[in-house]
């Protein structure tokens, strides 16, 4: 296939020194050599990858590049064992669209290890909508359901719940029968966060603690947090003894001022969830899950599909948190 090009969505450094996505041809033969050829159908928009097409050196190193941390699609040619031609398959995190070409080009060329059997019971699409976002949310509370999480211990509240992960969150939480409380600065959306399930909607200031106080009243038997900084450490303190804080982002900040009274006064367990790496046959688990039981009802109302070609204005908009649940991407049109 060397002759053969592609459509990708690329960021590189312009003259004023700064970094910007556009749509350009590219050649397969330019994509790095690894064990699985993939041709992408779908990918989705995650935080991350507008922070790694707008220069993000943290995110990417060396431009130009193409991000997309999600993609799925129809495997080419494999010399891996697991994989064949025509199989289709799902590959979320690891190095994808970080410092490897990712799911925002029409191929990927990837190491076996990082690429998944779609599951059953997801089709492509529903893959994406879920993406990286629904296999957080998914982990998250996989982690707070082995640290003891259940319905009748109270209230969840999920902070962020306007964004991707947070509205999954949300979806999937209210699914299995948790009363849901959404965080948010999108109140005015309060039909959207109940559709999904939320019990309660509340303005993400009416979480942030200004006391000062070291303990609060507690609201809540556990957290699916997606913003971080004062939010997270007020949330912490207000947490039911013996709860779980799930830290999945850093929307707001990446800072954490807290004191040890939740954890050895309260037993407050703080479970910090790290998507790109989680070893793949856990991965495996959950996604199975999500594609189940645990699939969220809304996932449709949820989400948003666009072109290839419409991923830069959507770049600017979930930069600017001007996006609501999720935006996924069908990478033939
Ligand atoms: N740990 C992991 O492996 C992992 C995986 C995926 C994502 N993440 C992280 O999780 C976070 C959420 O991801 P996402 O895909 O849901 O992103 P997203 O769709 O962009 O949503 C982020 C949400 O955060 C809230 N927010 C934004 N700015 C805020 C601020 N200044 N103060 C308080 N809240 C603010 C908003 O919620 P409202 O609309 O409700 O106001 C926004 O919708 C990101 O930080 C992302 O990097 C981590």
């Amino acid at each position: 296939m060397t002759g053969e090009t592609y459509r990708a969505l690329v960021a590189s450094e312009e003259s004023n020194g700064l970094v910007a996505p556009s749509v350009k041809e590219l050649n397969i033969s330019s994509l790095p050599a690894n064990e699985v050829l993939i041709q992408v159908k779908y990918s989705s928009l995650n935080y991350k990858d507008a922070l790694s097409a707008t220069g993000n050196r943290g995110i990417t190193r060396r431009y130009p590049h193409t991000p997309g941390i999600d993609a799925c699609g129809t495997v080419v040619y494999s010399a891996h064992p697991e994989f064949h031609k025509g199989d289709q398959v799902v590959v979320c995190g690891y190095d994808l669209g970080m410092n490897t070409p990712g799911g925002f080009g029409q191929f990927i060329n990837v190491p076996g290890s990082w690429v998944m059997p779609l599951p059953e019971g997801l089709s492509f699409r529903e893959s994406m909508m879920l993406g990286t976002a629904g296999f957080t949310a998914g982990l998250a509370i996989d982690r707070m359901l082995h640290n003891g999480q259940a319905p009748e211990n109270g209230p969840v509240l999920v902070t962020g719940a306007g964004g991707g992960l947070g509205s999954l969150a949300i979806n999937i939480l209210s699914g299995m029968g948790f009363q849901v409380i959404a965080a948010t600065g999108k109140t005015a959306d309060a039909g959207y966060f109940r559709s999904l399930g939320a019990a309660e909607v509340i303005a993400r200031e009416e979480v942030t603690d200004q006391s000062g106080k070291l303990l609060l009243r507690p609201r809540w038997a556990g957290v699916v947090d997606t913003v971080g900084g004062e939010i997270l450490s007020s949330v912490i303190k207000s947490c039911k003894p013996h709860g779980n804080v799930a830290v999945c982002g850093n929307a707001l900040s990446y800072e954490l001022h807290t004191s040890v009274y939740p954890f050895i006064l309260n037993g407050i367990n703080l479970l910090g969830i790290e998507s790109a790496t989680w070893p793949m046959i856990r991965r495996r688990q959950v996604w199975d899950k999500l594609a189940t039981d645990w699939k969220p009802q809304m996932l449709n109302e949820i989400s948003k599909e666009i072109s290839l070609d419409e991923l830069p204005h959507y770049i600017g908009l979930i930069l600017k948190s001007n996006i609501r649940g999720r935006v996924f991407v069908n990478m033939e049109t």
